[in-house]
């Protein structure tokens, strides 16, 4: 199969064609605020079944439900209490998905099965344009091939899924650079399963409680049950083993500089540049600005993978805002490998 790049600045037909995908039951690339998806009829079965096939997805692993304008979300969802009404009236178009008990129409393929169904109202605008036209829910994960750095560019959903599905909606660099926020609202209390685009701080301002989930900040061993099924694979890794390194960033500087050698490379914020200049050095923005290292992190993991890199050392952004979800993917990444610099 060949994949075509469908450009909405170069062809005013670009959407539509997309959108005529959708209804024919084809997956297609798109492009959201948080990072490209994969997108097919949240309805149908078979369209569904493509998504898992062309990322190589378990089976057991739910994908969340797009919707384009609020009013659809009583197509998914079987009851919405009032937190779900708050949080989308604070943060809906947003990079946020939350998990409520699940519409009869949503088949299983989506859900892995589960009661619920995670559904999010993205701010793209050609992402919604998109869904408008298709006239369907769109079920979508992130458009990278399983157990890959997720995609924010159509460049990179191009190099996971080129030949694998027929096309992809071209619609620039994702401005978020990470994953919604995904909250449940399906149990006794409001739940952080993913950290994203929107932070704690902010979910807790309009809903007071929030529990964080343990797999935020631990690796979850295979036999415990997980609320985010997404959240026990080994997940967004580069090739080369990764190894984060916590702490104030003067010290972890130097703790990465101390154990370079000739095939390490090294993720670091800005300022630390000039001492890692002789390595494969990328860059996440500076200490303080965690918007541009949300934007870059999938972009210079990807990167590694074009070098001769052998492990990678990476400094770890302080984890509050956005920063939660940066240092949430970058130790998953490492599988866990972290050390604390004191
Ligand atoms: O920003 C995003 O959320 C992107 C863009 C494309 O919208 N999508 C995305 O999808 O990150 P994916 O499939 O890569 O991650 C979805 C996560 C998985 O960890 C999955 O287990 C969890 O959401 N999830 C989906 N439905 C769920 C449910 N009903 N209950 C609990 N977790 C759910
Ligand atoms: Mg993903």
């Amino acid at each position: 199969m060949q994949t075509i790049l469908l450009n909405p600045v170069s062809d005013e037909t670009a959407i539509d064609r997309a959108a005529a995908l959708l209804r024919a039951g084809e997956v297609v690339g798109m492009p959201t605020e948080t990072v490209y998806g994969l997108g097919a009829n949240a309805f149908d079965t078979a369209a569904v079944a493509k998504i898992f096939a062309a990322k190589g997805r378990p089976q057991d692993n739910p994908l969340i439900v797009h919707i384009a304008d609020p009013d659809a979300l009583e197509q998914v969802s079987a009851s919405i209490p009032e937190s779900a009404k708050r949080l989308a009236e604070a943060f809906w178009p947003g990079p946020l998905t939350m998990v409520l008990p699940r519409a009869d129409s949503i088949p299983d393929a989506v859900t892995a099965g589960l009661p619920t169904v995670g559904v999010r109202l993205p701010s793209h605008p050609i992402a919604r344009a998109l869904i408008r036209q298709a006239g369907v829910p769109v079920a979508a994960p992130s458009a990278n091939r399983s157990g890959r750095p997720s995609t924010t560019t159509a460049a990179h959903v191009l190099e996971d899924m080129g030949g694998r599905i027929p096309a992809v909606l071209e619609g620039g660099p994702c401005q978020v650079g990470v994953e919604s926020t995904i909250v449940s609202l399906a149990g006794e209390r409001p739940r952080l399963l993913r950290p994203g685009g929107i932070s704690l701080e902010q979910l807790r301002a309009v809903l007071g409680e929030v529990v964080l989930d343990r797999a935020v900040r631990e690796q979850i061993g295979d036999d415990v049950q997980v609320s985010a099924p997404g959240m026990k694979y080994r997940h967004y890794a580069p090739n080369a083993p990764v190894t984060v390194v916590c702490g104030e960033p003067e010290r972890t500087a130097v703790y990465i500089q101390k154990h370079l050698t000739n095939e390490t490379g090294v993720l670091c914020f800005t300022e630390f540049a000039y001492l890692f200049e002789m390595h494969e050095m990328r860059t996440m923005g500076t200490a303080l600005d965690p918007l541009t290292q949300a934007r870059r992190i999938f972009d210079a993991l990807r990167s590694f993978d074009e070098t001769r890199v052998q492990e990678i050392y990476a400094q770890c952004p302080a984890d509050d805002g956005i920063g939660l979800a940066v240092a949430n993917r970058l130790k998953k990444a490492a599988g866990f490998q972290v050390v604390n610099v004191v």
